[in-house]
C-alpha cells in the first residue's frame, strides 16, 4: 500500500504552507479563469414535492434545468431528517486519528476507502481527503470499509442512502417521461442501479488561490447528488463557457447531469464540468451520492432521442465498462469521452 499523504495531517501540522505537490501552475488556478457573477436566484431550483405529485409545470422546469444548466437544487425532497445524521457520520469520520481511518485505506486498484483521489504520480493534487463507499444496492456494500466502531455511523449512512435511492427513483422517473419514455424506462436501462457516497473532507488552506479543493471534472454518472455544507460557497459549475459559484440553500440538494446522461439522451442533457476551490476560513464537507449502471448497460442514445434532426453523436455498443476504461486515458479531466 502507497502511503496515503492525508490533506488533513499536511494541515495539523503546518497549517501555513502550502507544499508544492498542490500547488497548480499560475495558468491553471481558481482565479485565472473567468467567474460569472450570476444573481444567485438565476440557478435553477426545483420543487421535489411538486415533482413526486406529477406536477407537469415542475417537470417542465426539471426539463429547462437540464438542458440549459445540466445542473438544479431540489428543495422539499423528505431527506430533510437524513441530512444532519448523514453530516455527523461523516464528520466522526474525519475526526478519528489517522491511524483509525487508515484501517478503512482505499487499495491501490480499488475505488472504495479511505484516501486521496487516485491521481497518476506526476499530477497535482487535489486539497481533499475522502471515504469511498458503494452503499446502493445493500448486498454490494463492502463494511470492511466501513467504520462500523463509529456509534450510529452505519445507521446514518444507509438511512440517507436509502432516503437517496428515492429520490434518485423519482428524478430518474421525471427524465424518463421527458424523453418520452416510460416511467422506469432510466431506472431499467441501468441494469442495477448503483450508488456510491463519497465524502470529501476539504480542510481550511492558507493559500485558496494556489490549489483546487477538487480540479475540473465531469462525473462518470448518468445523476450525481452533492450535499454541501449550507453556509460555504465553494463549488462552481461551468454555464455558458464561465464558471458560476454556486451558493447553496440551507437544505437543498444539489443534482448534476453526468456523463451517461448526455450519451442516453443524446446530447441534449449534457454532462456538467465542476470544479471546488478552497477556502481559508474552515473545513468544508461534501458528501456525493454518484448514480451508476452496470458494468454492462450500453450508452447508446436512446431511441426516441435520435431522429432527422438530431443524428446520433455517440458510438452505438459502447458498455459503461468500456467507457470507464476509456476515461481513463483522456489527456484532461474536463474532456468528454466523445470528442
Ligand atoms: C464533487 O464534484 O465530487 C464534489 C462537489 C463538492 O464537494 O461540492
Ligand atoms: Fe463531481
Amino acid at each position: 500500500c502507497l502511503p496515503i499523504l492525508s490533506v488533513q495531517e499536511i494541515v495539523r501540522s503546518d497549517a501555513e504552507n502550502v507544499p508544492e505537490r498542490y500547488i497548480r501552475n499560475p495558468d491553471n488556478r481558481p482565479n485565472s479563469t473567468e467567474i460569472s457573477l450570476v444573481p444567485d436566484d438565476h440557478i435553477p431550483v426545483i420543487d421535489f414535492s411538486l415533482l413526486a405529485q406529477g406536477d407537469e409545470e415542475e417537470r417542465r422546469k426539471l426539463e429547462v434545468a437540464c438542458k440549459e444548466w445540466s445542473f438544479f437544487q431540489i428543495i422539499n425532497h423528505g431527506v430533510e431528517e437524513a441530512i444532519p445524521k448523514m453530516k455527523a457520520a461523516a464528520a466522526q469520520f474525519f475526526d478519528l486519528p489517522l491511524s483509525e481511518k487508515k484501517k478503512y485505506a482505499m487499495p491501490p486498484d480499488y475505488f472504495e476507502g479511505y484516501g486521496q483521489d487516485n491521481k497518476a504520480e506526476d499530477k497535482k493534487r487535489d486539497w481533499m481527503d475522502l471515504l469511498w463507499l458503494l452503499t446502493m444496492p445493500a448486498h454490494s456494500r463492502n463494511t470492511k470499509y466501513w467504520p462500523l466502531a463509529i456509534p450510529g455511523f452505519q445507521e446514518s449512512v444507509e438511512e440517507y442512502a436509502t432516503e437517496m435511492q428515492r429520490v434518485t427513483y423519482e428524478i430518474l422517473g421525471n427524465l424518463s417521461l421527458l424523453m418520452g419514455l416510460e416511467r422506469d424506462f432510466l431506472k431499467e436501462l441501468h441494469g442495477e442501479v448503483k450508488q456510491g457516497t463519497r465524502m470529501n473532507y476539504y480542510p481550511a488552506c492558507a493559500r485558496p488561490d494556489l490549489v483546487y479543493a477538487l480540479s475540473p471534472h465531469c462525473d462518470y454518472t448518468s445523476i450525481s447528488f452533492i450535499l454541501q455544507d449550507f453556509d460555504i460557497t465553494a463549488l462552481q459549475i461551468k454555464h455558458n463557457e464561465m464558471w458560476v459559484p454556486v451558493k447553496p440553500i440551507p437544505n437543498a440538494i444539489s443534482v448534476l447531469v453526468g456523463d451517461v446522461m448526455e450519451s442516453w439522451s443524446n446530447g441534449k442533457y449534457k454532462s456538467l464540468p465542476h470544479r471546488v476551490v478552497a477556502n481559508v476560513e474552515k473545513p468544508r464537507y461534501g458528501i456525493i451520492s454518484f448514480v451508476i449502471p452496470s458494468n454492462e448497460a450500453k450508452l447508446d442514445p436512446l431511441k426516441t432521442m435520435v431522429d432527422d434532426d438530431h443524428p446520433p453523436l455517440y458510438k452505438n455498443g459502447l458498455t459503461y465498462i468500456e467507457y470507464l476504461l476509456y476515461t481513463q486515458t483522456k489527456e484532461t479531466e474536463e474532456d468528454k469521452y466523445v470528442n
